[in-house]
């Protein structure tokens, strides 16, 4: 079997690894360099719960995505030589004013209804955890196991695991458009013209994914929703968990860097930093962690969140071409969700029924027939 993956970011590669593991033949393409979007302006957040909204599908799928990820992450690391720096230290939650604690508290209550464990802290227990922390932190969550990744690490194993296992990588190279033959997949046409054949093609292409042509037909929508970070230098061992608040979040790398996000724009495909992006990351950020102020402001960034119209991914056959198959629209949980969707799609290619229920995230969804649309 050959199967053509577009997009080499961290859905893409993960797949190319899981295909190419199992014996399919597989190129990747990418319009520009692998890895080099919303994969590497991610923040690397590995939290399930600590992202998560409210209780349902979404929840679920990212704690599975968690338990995907911590079920392969060895493999991984042996068969890439690469080490994303994974970190399992738990991540906080932390409330400055009455406001944010009532937040934190219908957090607790609806996620411990939904059976779901964490913990509560004074203020003086989460600086005990983190002594950077604002004197006016008064209490906060803790959600213990779950944690951070160097999300480029993390891309560039997938990407060196994928091609030990006899995945190619085509970086520069656009996808044009899915080429069907008597109702099937029959390959993808580049930009340059040239015709790829495939028996199966996963469109991995991020935001960029509705813009392949020959998909028009499933209705599957995705735009980008830009995040800004800043990155901070900091002594190693800062800060040794991340934190999140209403305010923004504060991420530690090993290294000692830190990235502090986001925020939540329409903007097209404009990557841009905006002077107030920056001021509302920096102001959330130094009201977590007074320190911050004085550090050196290293780089700053942004990138494209690719999200379908509900926020929900899109993971699964074509419901219109037997052959093509959905793995986009991961929007905030992509690197979470890199190993569950890599293994639902080589899973699906090879024919298994998937032990979760996918119907929340089916492009079928948004077919003329589909209930969402
Ligand atoms: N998952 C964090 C973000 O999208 O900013």
């Amino acid at each position: 079997m050959r199967a053509l993956v577009i997009g080499g970011g961290v859905i893409g590669s993960a797949i190319a690894w899981r295909l190419a593991g199992a014996g399919v033949k597989t190129r990747v393409y990418d319009r520009g360099q692998l890895g080099e979007e919303s994969s590497w302006a991610a923040a690397g957040m590995l939290g399930p719960q600590a992202e998560a909204e409210g209780p349902g599908a979404l929840v679920n799928l990212c704690l599975a995505g968690l338990d995907a990820l911590n079920g392969v992450y060895r493999r991984l690391l042996d068969e890439s030589g690469v080490n994303p720096e994974y970190d399992r230290a738990g991540l906080l939650w932390v409330a400055l004013d009455n406001a944010e604690r009532a937040e934190l508290e219908a957090r607790l209550r609806w996620q411990r209804d939904a059976g779901f464990k964490l913990e509560e802290l004074t203020g003086a227990q989460a600086r005990e955890l983190v002594p950077a922390l604002s004197a006016e932190v008064t209490y906060a969550l803790r959600f213990a196991g779950e944690g951070v990744v160097d999300n480029r690490k993390l891309t560039e194993a997938y990407i060196q695991a994928a091609i030990r296992a006899g995945a190619e990588f085509c970086a520069c190279s656009a996808v044009e458009g899915i080429v069907a033959r008597a109702g099937r997949v029959a390959g993808v046409r580049l930009s340059d013209g040239t015709l790829q054949e495939a028996d199966v093609v996963v469109n991995s292409a991020g935001c960029w994914a509705s813009g392949i042509k020959g998909c028009a037909a499933d209705g599957v929508s995705i735009r980008p929703v830009r995040g800004q970070i800043l990155c901070f230098d900091a002594p190693a061992d800062a800060l040794k968990h991340a934190i999140l608040s209403p305010r923004g979040y504060i991420v530690p790398r090993r290294s000692g860097r830190l990235l502090a996000g986001t925020t939540s724009e329409e903007a097209g495909y404009d990557k841009s930093v905006t002077l107030d992006g920056v001021a509302r990351i920096a102001s959330g950020a130094r009201s977590l962690v007074p320190a911050l102020g004085a550090l050196p402001l290293r780089q700053a960034w942004a990138g494209l969140r690719p999200a379908a119209p509900d926020y929900m991914p899109v993971i699964g056959p074509s419901p219109t071409l037997a052959g093509l198959y959905y793995a986009t629209g991961h929007y905030r949980n992509g690197i979470l969700l890199s190993a569950l969707t890599a293994e639902v799609i080589a899973g699906l290619i090879a024919g298994r029924t998937p032990s979760l229920d996918l119907s929340s995230v089916s492009p079928a969804r948004f077919s003329a027939d589909g209930a969402k649309r």
